[in-house]
């Protein structure tokens, strides 16, 4: 039997901040999305009917689960990628909860090996929630795998204004995007792809 979605993610999130503020081991550490931030990269996923996600940055699976919520009823698929094998356990155990884990494929191994893998104009939705002093290595990938009318989203970037400023600039000056910034929680970045 499943659980209540809306119960098991408050209690991820109750349980992340304790465990987080404990933990001296920052790799260790969950640094779950806002669930603010989760609320609405769900809804903006749902409302631009996307199908095909992907995820940089899974930990325990918590924004994945908002993820494949969104992407559920029209029978899309969310790719989580992550380096770390134990959060990817956690994050299976807790889709299976909801029951939204065969709505995704979690696969333990770099974001940039992954992004560099795919191919053009393949994914809906690409959200950067890993280390992000790789992101501007990985760039033009993000937008390259994401079809006109995508969205790429980015978290940290009010939290972190310094690691992100040069990617920021990148986003700014490029004619295929156009960008805001949501200040719930850490800021989430959304930029959508013009055709
Ligand atoms: C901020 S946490 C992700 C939080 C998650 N999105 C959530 O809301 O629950 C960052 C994650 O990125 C992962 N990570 C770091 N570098 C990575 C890389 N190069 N490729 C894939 N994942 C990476 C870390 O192992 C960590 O689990």
């Amino acid at each position: 039997m499943t659980e209540d979605f809306d119960a098991v993610v408050r209690a991820l999130h109750e349980e992340g901040v304790r465990a987080d503020a404990v933990q001296t081991d920052r790799s260790r550490r969950r640094r779950n999305l806002d669930p603010d931030e989760a609320a609405l990269l769900g809804l903006v996923c749902e409302a631009m009917g996307a199908r095909r996600v992907l995820e940089v940055g899974t930990s325990n699976g918590f924004s994945t689960l908002w993820l494949a919520r969104a992407v559920h009823d029209r029978g899309g698929t969310v790719l989580s990628v992550d380096v770390d094998a134990v959060g990817q356990r956690a994050a299976a155990a807790n889709l299976a909860r909801v029951g939204l884990h065969e709505d995704v494929e979690l696969r333990c191994a770099d974001g940039g090996q992954v992004l560099r893998e795919l191919p053009d104009r393949s994914q809906d939705v690409v959200f950067l929630d890993a280390d992000r002093s790789h992101y501007l290595d990985w760039w033009p990938h993000p937008v390259r795998v994401l079809r006109p009318g995508g969205l790429l989203a980015i978290d940290n970037v009010l939290s972190h204004p310094d690691q992100v400023a040069e990617l920021r600039g990148l986003i700014d000056a490029d004619p295929r995007l156009r960008a805001t910034v949501s200040t719930a929680g850490k800021g989430l970045l959304l930029a959508v792809t013009r055709a």
